[in-house]
């Protein structure tokens, strides 16, 4: 199979000259990453994605990435209960913007490989270079249900994967006819033209936590996303550290990222006052306890304590990390991230399009100044 990778020109916004890469994450679904009855929080509409689309790229925002979810939660809000599919999302923002990458989130047991490999490739002629795929193998077994597709056992989940993902590079590079004959994938005679844009592939992240997970990103993914410690920087440290050394002894090379919560404010006080406000005071604590059923982590499985942690945890933005305070403070917490070796963050608002005008004058100002990004 003829060798193509991700870094080609191209595919510009994730191999600019910015040390620390910023992207929107979940802006697809209603409510994003904030389980909250606040009445601003996101929409998720096509009419607020577009308007935000267009802000985040004049602010030099590198990449937008969906969340893959197919189901709500349920709870008050039916939290992420209306929800744009990813690829068809990605494809109509790229056709729209000029610079920035925008992921696809795709869970590989729903989506017949050749279809998912053409998509990615008209996606990736729209945006001349600039289709990124999120590949998820899922969890989510009410999801898988809806589709009448079992989920498969946790390890199996990456064998299935890997063939997916094989089929698809090879869909993207082969130029005669060839058929898989795989343990999971057969597929015969394929023939499909034409190959991604410009002689090279989308680049393609995942962001699995088990050792599973994450030895499949480090064999097969151009970047990983993973939850930043939140215990210190140099443990932050120390895990991007051993990714990439884990990639470059398999001669691979791996941009870590991760994803954050961004709350900020013109002082601390109103920063931390929103904050309790949104996902404490008024978080979907109903939406909160389904999502934990789902997770099977209850008083039984964890014990009390820590399902009372990880009700906090989810409450508060899914797991992302929260970084919350004035623009000094947030602008520190990013530059620190990236002094600890991340590549980049996905952050998410309460509400985008409310938020992201401050974030760009004063966070992304300040990363400017201090050299940690380009002025856009
Ligand atoms: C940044 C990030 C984005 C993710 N996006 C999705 C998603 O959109 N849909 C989904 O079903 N799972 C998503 N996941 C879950 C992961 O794909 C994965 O299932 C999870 O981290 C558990 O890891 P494991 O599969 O190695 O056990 C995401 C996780 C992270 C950290």
């Amino acid at each position: 199979m003829p060798i193509i990778d991700a870094t080609s020109p191209a595919r510009m916004s994730m191999y600019n000259a910015n040390r620390l890469k910023v992207g929107l994450f979940g802006a697809n679904c209603s409510s994003d990453r904030a389980v909250t009855l606040v009445p601003e929080r996101w929409s998720g509409t096509w009419k607020d994605t577009l308007a935000l689309a267009r802000m985040a790229e004049d602010a030099g925002i590198d990449f937008m990435l969906p969340i893959g979810r197919w189901k709500g939660y349920g709870g008050e809000t039916d939290y992420q209960g209306e929800t744009l599919e990813t690829v068809t999302w990605a494809t109509a923002l790229l056709a729209l913007t000029k610079k920035m990458t925008v992921f696809g989130t795709v869970h590989a047991p729903l989506f017949n490989p050749v279809i998912a490999a053409k998509e990615f490739v008209t996606a990736d002629h729209v945006g001349e270079g600039r289709f990124g795929l999120n590949l998820v193998v899922g969890w989510n077994e009410d999801e898988f249900q809806m589709f009448g597709v079992r989920q498969r056992d946790h390890e199996a989940r990456y064998a299935f994967g890997q063939e997916w993902l094989d089929a698809v590079k090879m869909i993207w590079s082969e130029q005669g006819d060839f058929d898989i004959d795989g343990e999971f994938i057969k597929l015969k005679g394929v023939r499909a033209k034409p190959k991604p844009y410009g002689g090279s592939r989308p680049l393609i992240m995942n962001a699995g936590e088990s050792p599973t997970g994450r030895a499949f990103a480090i064999r097969n993914c151009d970047a990983f996303f993973t939850r930043p410690s939140r215990t210190s920087l140099e443990e932050t440290a120390e895990r991007i550290r051993m990714v990439k050394a884990e990639a470059r002894s398999h001669g691979r090379e791996i941009s870590v990222y991760t994803v954050g919560v961004v709350t900020c404010r013109s002082t601390k006080k109103e920063a931390e006052e929103y904050y309790r406000h949104c996902v404490v005071e008024q978080a979907d604590w109903s939406a909160v306890d389904g999502i934990l059923v789902k997770k099977n982590i209850s008083p039984e499985t964890v014990g009390e304590a820590e399902h009372q942690k990880q009700r906090v945890f989810y409450a508060q933005g899914m797991g992302g990390y929260p970084i919350i305070g004035d623009a000094d403070h947030v602008a520190k917490e990013l530059a620190d991230l990236s002094a600890a070796g991340l590549d980049g963050i996905g952050i998410s608002f309460v509400n985008y399009l409310d938020e992201l005008p401050f974030f760009r004058d004063e966070v992304l100002a300040r990363l400017a100044d201090a050299g940690i990004r380009d002025k856009y």
